[in-house]
């Protein structure tokens, strides 16, 4: 072969080893070419090495072209090389883009139970007339849940309250039998209160308490708000005025209230607040038992006996409490006719809250 032939020869696969370069759909086949054109074994590497066999005048000129043909299939590929990277980065881009205007995904947000709720609605009327919030220990000693609140032992009021008795302790308190018992209502964070603190003082004590009953309008535990505001001349009118006016801030209403005579150990006189019914407006119905009327607080004055076991003088210091149940204002609240509702924690019903 003539040097005019070899050299025409290298130039036509230089054109065809071009085209080849241009035909590459994929990184991978591009990488391939350019091993078999200048890889260690690649033909022009091959080429290169049989310079050495050509007659040495011809060798620069031709050594030369292989160069150029090496610089041009270089600079080929890597042009395609980056023109295949970045279709690829397109098709990527293409394949995984991010609809930004898709709306989002949710999280579930949660929110306080209705109890809780309704515990919190009873607690905002107080605070604002200036009770302060007080909270005890949920196992009582039978001198706070009983005893202190004008309730000895066998008392028959203790029978009353169905409770759940933890243990007997008589070594401790060697004249008085001492039991621990889950309390039965809030009232003993009263004693508490009145035994640590001077009056004059209003409080009001939310929280669990204990009853062993269950059945349709009954639960072992249940949630109370009681009451207790001691002053020098605290009077009737202040119990009556103070409970009328937050069972018309609660239930948004504007209905008749009354106080019927009522018997609790720990107040006297006692009475039970009535609240016109919410549902029927005092017609009857199922939701009132047909009397017209909703039975809604327990209240009353303090019991001398109560001052005294808490050290007050009752010449000086006058009382009224009341006791409400949380359920109770829930159930009436929001028109839940089926207590256990509350406690089934069923994600359809509480949602609706
Ligand atoms: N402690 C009473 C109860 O649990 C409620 C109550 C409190 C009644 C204060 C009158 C005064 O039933």
């Amino acid at each position: 072969m003539s040097q005019l032939d070899t050299q025409q020869a290298l130039l036509a696969q230089l054109s065809a080893w071009q085209l080849q370069i241009q035909a590459c759909q994929a990184l991978t086949d591009l990488e391939q070419l350019r091993v078999d054109c200048l890889g260690k074994k690649g033909l022009l590497t091959e080429q290169l090495k049989q310079l050495g066999q050509l007659p040495v005048e011809l060798r620069p000129a031709h050594g030369a072209l292989i160069n150029q043909v090496k610089q041009q299939l270089q600079d080929d590929l890597l042009l395609r090389k980056r023109q295949l990277e970045q279709f690829e980065l397109q098709q990527q881009l293409a394949a995984e883009s991010i609809d930004v205007s898709l709306p989002g995904r949710l999280g579930f947000v949660g929110h306080a139970h209705p109890i809780r709720q309704t515990l919190e609605r009873i607690q905002q009327f107080f605070l604002q007339a200036g009770f302060a919030l007080r909270t005890g220990p949920e196992i009582e000693d039978s001198f706070h849940n009983f005893s202190a609140l004008n309730i000895p032992e066998h008392h028959p009021a203790r029978a009353m309250h169905d409770t759940f008795y933890v243990d007997s302790d008589r070594g401790a308190y060697p004249n008085a039998k001492i039991d621990h018992l889950l309390r039965t209502h809030t009232s003993p964070v009263q004693i508490r209160t009145l035994l640590t603190e001077e009056p004059p003082l209003r409080c009001i004590c939310p929280g669990r308490v204990y009853r062993c009953d269950s059945d349709l309008t009954h639960t072992p535990m249940f949630h109370q708000v009681e009451g207790l505001w001691v002053d020098r001349q605290v009077s009737f009118a202040d119990l009556k005025g103070l409970l009328t006016e937050f069972l018309r801030w609660f239930f948004e209403v504007d209905l008749p209230v009354r106080l019927r005579p009522s018997y609790f150990p720990f107040t006297e006189p006692s009475a039970e607040v009535d609240l016109q019914c919410v549902h029927c407006r005092g017609k009857g119905c199922r939701v009132c038992g047909q009397t017209g009327w909703l039975e809604v607080l327990g209240c009353g004055m303090v019991h001398p006996n109560v001052l005294t076991a808490c050290n007050l003088d009752p010449q000086q210091w006058s009382g009224l409490a009341f006791g409400l149940g949380v359920e109770r204002f829930a159930m009436l609240y929001y028109g839940v006719t089926d207590l256990r509702h509350f406690f089934n924690n069923e994600m359809p019903f509480l949602a609706q809250f």
